[in-house]
């Protein structure tokens, strides 16, 4: 199956670069996975999770309930695994039989296939992303794989969603979001909507993965459309 490039930079919210990596998984896609060293802080930092760039395993991401501290932070989002057989029927319609695949990649490695346009994709999200990141793509700077990669979607002509996660925005932020936007990209930022009556932050989180994964075509019932049970 042609893969999505998933990147998690060091931006707040990394539950939704986590999130949004399970529901591809559960909805049978191949991912393949980039990760920034600032990512990692923010990993620890809000969700308890130890990743190690240079020995990373699936786990590290997307741990089973059994092997959550009593204490881990993840326990706030009401999930009962990180697994993606924990999403099974919410990731497409009846679907979640044939579970995707992970292609981790370091983030210095420029040798990786996602580095180059002949490496096929169906597009790449960047989520969440940081201003940082956004500001190395504005500027063509490919100064790691995680910059590289979107530099490449871009040139193809590919599908370039990028959630930035800052507030407020200053004028060099919207600057390089209006820059990637008239290069091509989707400016889709972390910022849930309300009408769909969440009741807890997991349904806040869905409400942006659902929206990323409308944008790569990959069916999903994480949350109620607008008019649908009304
Ligand atoms: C806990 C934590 C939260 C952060 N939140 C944000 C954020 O919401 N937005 C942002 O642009 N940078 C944020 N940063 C700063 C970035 O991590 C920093 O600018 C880093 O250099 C980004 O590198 P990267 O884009 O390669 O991941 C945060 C850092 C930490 C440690």
């Amino acid at each position: 199956m042609t893969p999505i490039v998933l990147a998690i930079t060091g931006a707040s919210g990394a539950i939704y670069g986590v999130r949004l990596l399970q529901t591809l998984i559960a909805a049978g896609q191949t991912v393949e996975l980039t990760i920034s060293p600032a990512a990692t802080e923010v990993l620890q930092h809000e969700l308890g999770l130890k990743i190690a760039l240079d020995h990373f395993t699936f786990e590290q991401l997307l741990p089973p309930r059994a092997n959550w501290p009593a204490n881990s932070p993840l326990l706030k989002y009401s999930l009962d695994s990180l697994d993606p057989s924990a999403l099974s029927g919410r990731a497409g319609p009846g679907d979640s039989t044939a579970a995707g695949v992970v292609h981790y990649h370091n983030h210095r490695d420029y040798r990786a296939g996602i580095a180059s346009g002949s490496f096929l994709t169906k597009g790449m999200v960047i989520c969440p992303c940081s201003m940082g990141t956004l500001s190395g793509i504005a500027h063509g700077q490919s100064s790691n794989l995680v910059h590289r990669a979107a530099d490449v979607h871009l040139k193809e002509r590919r599908k370039l969603i990028v959630v930035p996660r800052e507030t407020p925005l200053s004028s060099i932020a919207l600057g390089n979001m209006q820059r990637l936007s008239e290069a091509g990209a989707v400016i889709l930022p972390a910022m849930p909507g309300l009408y769909h009556e969440p009741t807890s932050l997991i349904d806040l989180v869905d409400f942006v993965v659902a929206r990323i994964c409308d944008q790569l075509g990959v069916p999903q019932r994480l949350t109620k459309r607008w008019s649908e049970d009304q």
